[in-house]
């Protein structure tokens, strides 16, 4: 299991070409990616769209990258099995959704799979305080959850990710601090800076004719 302080680059396959999925899921590995981001989202938690476990499931047999799978769903509870046997290797969840946060992580962990719970910018830190101790990764949304391509909103969430930083530090735990939306080469120091280690980028990574060189540049 990597340490909260390894860097982790992780493309989020909203951005990819869809169109030839499988293409795009090696390019992300050839290029040195340490995780693959699927963002589901199920137009109800969010202002969009995306893919569900079936999506996820073709997928899997494209690549040995962890599936790093964000449930944007306002019940994440209900479909939790699909995505499970899709082959994900983490599931992240969020704190506002309409689920018994505690238990859905529970299942997750049960299932042998990574933990992880997510907060969107406006919401405040002390939300997911309970479930710290739950989790193994913390996913600070760093924009309004919906779309890729949107600006970092900086003054909001470096501030939690900082918090989550003391709060992991005061408490002796381990969890991986996730960034994800607007993270570029510029805003990813910014958010290593405050504590973040895990960098979720579509845009900044799946955009670029030499991911390669993108995805060494965001390490570091
Ligand atoms: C929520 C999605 C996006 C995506 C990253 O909307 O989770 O944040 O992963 O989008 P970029 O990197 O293009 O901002
Ligand atoms: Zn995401």
């Amino acid at each position: 299991m990597t340490d909260c302080n390894t860097r982790i680059i992780a493309p989020s396959l909203l951005a990819a070409d869809w169109s030839k999925v499988g293409e795009e899921v090696r390019r992300a590995e050839q290029a040195g990616a340490d995780w693959l981001h699927l963002d589901v989202m199920d137009g109800h938690f969010v202002e969009n769209v995306s893919f569900g476990p079936q999506f996820v499931a073709a997928v899997r047999p494209h690549t040995s990258l962890p599936l790093d799978t964000h449930l944007m769903m306002t019940r994440p509870d209900k479909y939790l099995d699909r995505f499970i046997a899709a082959g994900s290797d983490r599931i992240t969840v969020h704190v506002e959704a309409d689920h018994d946060v505690a238990e859905t992580l529970g299942r997750i962990r049960a299932a042998g799979l990574g933990c992880g719970l997510s907060l969107n910018p406006a919401t405040p830190f002390h939300a997911v305080v309970p479930y710290l101790d739950q989790i193994d990764l913390l996913l600070v949304m760093t924009v309004v959850p919906g779309f890729g391509g949107q600006a970092f909103m900086e003054a909001e969430t470096m501030p939690k990710v900082a918090a989550a930083r003391t709060f992991r530090e005061e408490n002796g735990l381990s969890f991986h601090i996730e960034v994800d939306g607007g993270i570029d080469q510029r805003t990813v120091g910014i958010a290593a800076a405050h504590g973040a280690n895990v960098m979720v980028a579509g845009t900044a990574l799946y955009g670029q004719a030499d991911m390669a060189a993108a995805v060494a540049a965001m390490r570091g």
